[in-house]
């Protein structure tokens, strides 16, 4: 039997009084929309429909196209919002969850425990539930003689329900014809004029089909996020998870509280990662590297026994047995290969760095291809823009560039060649060749004292006046 979900994320989220529609806003450094299907995908679902409205092409620039988009012109209730699912779903056998898309630390085996749930009870419709404070405008479930009947909405309870604690944490699982035959029926005579969705469970008990609750133990995973104070504790919530997942699978994070872990980032055994690094996007690190103290990586990968300190790297791919930092920059496709150096204040960009070779100190490298064991000195530059053009700097094999040289792109440094320090290449250098491009050095003797005196009688006079 197939599977379905309809993720509502149509709404504005006014409380989180912002230009972007809510489910566009990160948790732990990812959309909450992509925390929420990607979980869905993890369950396995067969087909994800997205409904968006507020700010839609913000949110559908966020998916891709292992999911269906539908619009939700004007956002009419939550009932509404599955309704416009209705051409691509109705009449279609199978299992539907629908979910809020406000509530993105849910995770599949929970959503796994509901459908597992709804599928024995052969229920057509089950409503994830928690016992909560009353002070919570969350829908209650009402029972009579133990046998769920419907939800009521928050704004349409009646006294004697004012003390329910079991209510709706708002992810739901139906027969998916029974779910689109009991949508047509809903109507928006409640206080809030909108088509709920919660509506759908009391229609289908009234029509004697079997309908429950299935109760979770806390709202850690269901809270739903209406503000940035929200938005702020589920970042905390996530971080505590991801990190305890990597300790128990062999990571050492020194600090839990200040390492802040992405959920697509992969972190392999005997790793160490320092306090204040951040981890991002689709970062995986390898075994038995130490990362950090106060390291931003986004999208970088690390092969294993790599050591970085103090640095921020993006886009990049680092292998084995090289160290780097404290403070470098490596941003945009730079492969760093195995065994390498890169030391204090490096900043790197679009360069492919060979084995074995070093950068030690203070240098920009961009646009280049460094073959394996150079060494590149103190201060050395690749000028790799002209103002107009970005151009090519290729260095050899074996190649020594001493410190402070300036390599004019486009530039070719043969292998083995030796620059001396100091020198402005703007002509290529054969291979094994000695490139010199500097000032000749002039000695004048005595003349350092010739030069004491004449400042020691500039000043005699200035002290006069
Ligand atoms: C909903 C439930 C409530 C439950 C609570 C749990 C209804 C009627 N009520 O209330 O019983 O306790 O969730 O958090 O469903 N959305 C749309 N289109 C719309 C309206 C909403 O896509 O027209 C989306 C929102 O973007 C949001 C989700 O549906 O992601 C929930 O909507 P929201 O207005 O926050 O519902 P609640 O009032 O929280
Ligand atoms: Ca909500």
């Amino acid at each position: 039997m197939k599977t379905y979900a309809v993720v509502l994320a149509a709404g504005k989220g006014t409380r989180m009084k912002s230009d972007k529609p809510k489910v566009v806003h990160e948790v732990l450094y990812k959309p909450m929309i992509n925390l929420v299907v990607d979980e869905l995908k993890r369950l396995g679902v067969d087909e994800t429909i997205v409904v968006v409205g507020h700010g839609a092409e913000q949110v559908e620039a966020l998916l891709d196209d292992s999911v269906t988009v539908v619009y939700q012109r004007e956002q009419k209730g939550t009932g509404h919002a599955v309704l416009m699912a209705k051409d691509i779903l109705a009449g279609k056998e199978g299992t539907t969850i629908v979910l809020n898309g406000d509530a993105p630390l849910i995770r599949a085996e929970t959503l796994q425990g509901l459908v597992d749930y709804h599928n024995a009870a052969n229920n057509k419709g089950t409503v994830m539930s928690c016992d909560c404070d009353l002070s919570l405008a969350f829908g209650r479930i009402i029972k009579k003689d133990g046998q769920m009947t419907a939800i009521v909405e928050y704004k349409d309870l009646k006294d004697d329900m004012r003390d329910i604690t079991e209510m709706n944490v708002g992810e739901y699982c139906f027969d998916n014809v029974a779910l689109f035959d009991a949508l047509s029926k809903v109507t928006n005579n409640n206080a809030q004029g909108e088509y709920y969705i919660t509506d759908v469970l009391g229609i289908l008990h009234d029509e004697g089909q079997r309908i429950d609750a299935y109760k979770i133990p806390d709202l850690s995973e269901v809270g739903g996020i209406n503000d940035r104070l929200a938005l702020a504790e589920s970042t905390k919530i996530l971080q505590k998870r991801i990190n305890s997942k990597w300790l128990l699978e062999g990571v050492t994070i020194i600090d839990m509280d200040n390492t802040y872990i992405s959920p697509d980032v992969v972190i392999g055994q005997d790793t160490v990662i320092e306090p204040g690094c951040i981890l991002k996007g689709q970062t995986v690190i390898g075994n038995n590297c130490h990362i950090g103290p106060y390291c931003e990586f986004t999208n970088v990968t690390v092969k294993d026994n790599v050591e970085i300190k103090y640095s921020v790297i993006s886009d990049s791919v680092i292998e084995s047995g090289t160290d780097i930092g404290p403070f470098a920059r490596l941003r945009t496709d730079c492969h760093i290969m195995n065994n390498v150096h890169i030391g204090n204040f490096v900043e790197m960009k679009k360069a492919h760095f060979g084995n074995g070779s070093k950068s030690a100190h203070l240098t920009y490298i961009g646009d280049a291809e460094v073959g394996d064991n150079v060494n590149i000195g103190c201060g050395t530059i690749t000028s790799n823009y002209d103002g107009k053009n970005k151009s090519m700097t290729i260095i050899g094999d074996d190649a020594f560039i001493g410190c402070n040289s300036n390599l004019v792109a486009p530039v070719n440094i043969g292998k083995g060649a030796f620059i001396a320090a100091g020198s402005t290449v703007t002509d290529d250098v054969e291979d094994d060749a000695f490139g010199i491009a500097r000032a000749k050095q002039i000695n004048k003797p005595g003349y350092a004292k010739v030069l004491e005196e004449k400042r020691m009688k500039i000043y005699e006079e200035r002290r006069k006046k």
